[in-house]
């Protein structure tokens, strides 16, 4: 990896205590961000920080809940304020509540917007003024293949992965000409405790494993480590005329339209 890709930057990721988020702010860092780690969970950003900086990387953490709004605009304003600047957003916090029309409340709608809409919609407000400012930027939000497909028994999820994508297409457009861009991640199957809830109501890691199996054309999980992959792509200049994309990574399940459980 090069150190120079990214050298200079300054980057910050939400969730990123774990899982995907957790490599995001490792290749970023890998490639010489400085990567502000952040998550709802105080140690475990600090675990992913202190990782990076143990490899040799650019890392401090900071405990931010994506739903409090006023927390996330106080660390983008600390973090410009210690470091300079904000280059580089990657949205990742999101939540799955499972179950159709039946199933679920308005409560559950409620919060799968809040968390999987609103935040990132937060943040991106929250981090368009440094942006501007600074002549340019990057934001990613991880949506999710459910986004792009639909999916049985999936309601909340799919409605709001799908609005991500959407909202960032048009903040995509609104920003195009302040230098920013702005671009959707959308991962299907990853090996992470993500899909710790659905593998508990399967009954086990065998019956997940065999559900992957059965619907990923690839036969298998993705790795974080893969997805980061186009996350630094996503977050280079190596996209530099890439914006209002929503990048599918998931073994070519959309190819097959989707299935009855989701990712
Ligand atoms: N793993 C997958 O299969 C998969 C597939 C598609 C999309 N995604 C998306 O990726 C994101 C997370 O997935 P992951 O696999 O990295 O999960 P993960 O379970 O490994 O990590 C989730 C992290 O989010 C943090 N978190 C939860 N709520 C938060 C909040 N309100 N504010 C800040 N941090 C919070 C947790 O503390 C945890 O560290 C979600 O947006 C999800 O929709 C995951």
């Amino acid at each position: 990896m090069s150190d120079t890709l990214l050298g200079g930057k300054i980057a910050l990721v939400t969730a990123a205590g774990s899982g995907i988020g957790r490599e995001s702010a490792r290749i970023l860092a890998a490639n010489g961000a400085f990567v502000m780690v952040t998550d709802r969970d105080a140690a475990m950003a600090q675990e992913t920080a202190e990782a990076i900086q143990a490899a040799g990387g650019l890392s401090a953490s900071s405990a931010m809940d994506v739903a409090d709004e006023a927390a996330v605009t106080e660390v983008f304003a600390r973090v410009v304020r210690e470091r300079g600047a904000l280059n580089i957003l990657h949205n990742h916090a999101g939540i799955q509540i499972g179950g159709a029309l039946e199933q679920i409340d308005a409560g559950d709608m409620r919060k799968s917007y809040e968390i999987n809409v609103v935040a990132q919609f937060a943040a991106c407000k929250a981090a368009l003024p440094h942006m501007r400012a600074q002549g340019g930027g990057v934001i990613l939000n991880t949506a999710s293949n459910a986004g792009v497909f639909l999916d049985k028994g999936m309601l909340a999820y799919i409605t709001t992965k799908s609005a991500v994508i959407t909202m960032t297409k048009q903040i995509a457009l609104d920003y195009a000409r302040d230098g920013i861009r702005v671009n959707a991640l959308c991962p299907g199957w990853v090996d992470t405790p993500f899909n710790g809830p659905y593998e508990a109501q399967l009954g086990g890691r065998a019956a997940l494993e065999k559900v992957v199996r059965d619907l990923v054309p690839m036969g298998r999980f993705g790795r974080p480590e893969e997805i980061a992959e186009a996350v630094l792509f996503l977050c280079s200049d190596r996209s530099s005329f890439i914006t209002g994309h929503a990048l599918v990574v998931d073994g070519g399940e959309c190819l097959a339209g989707g299935s009855n459980s989701s990712s």
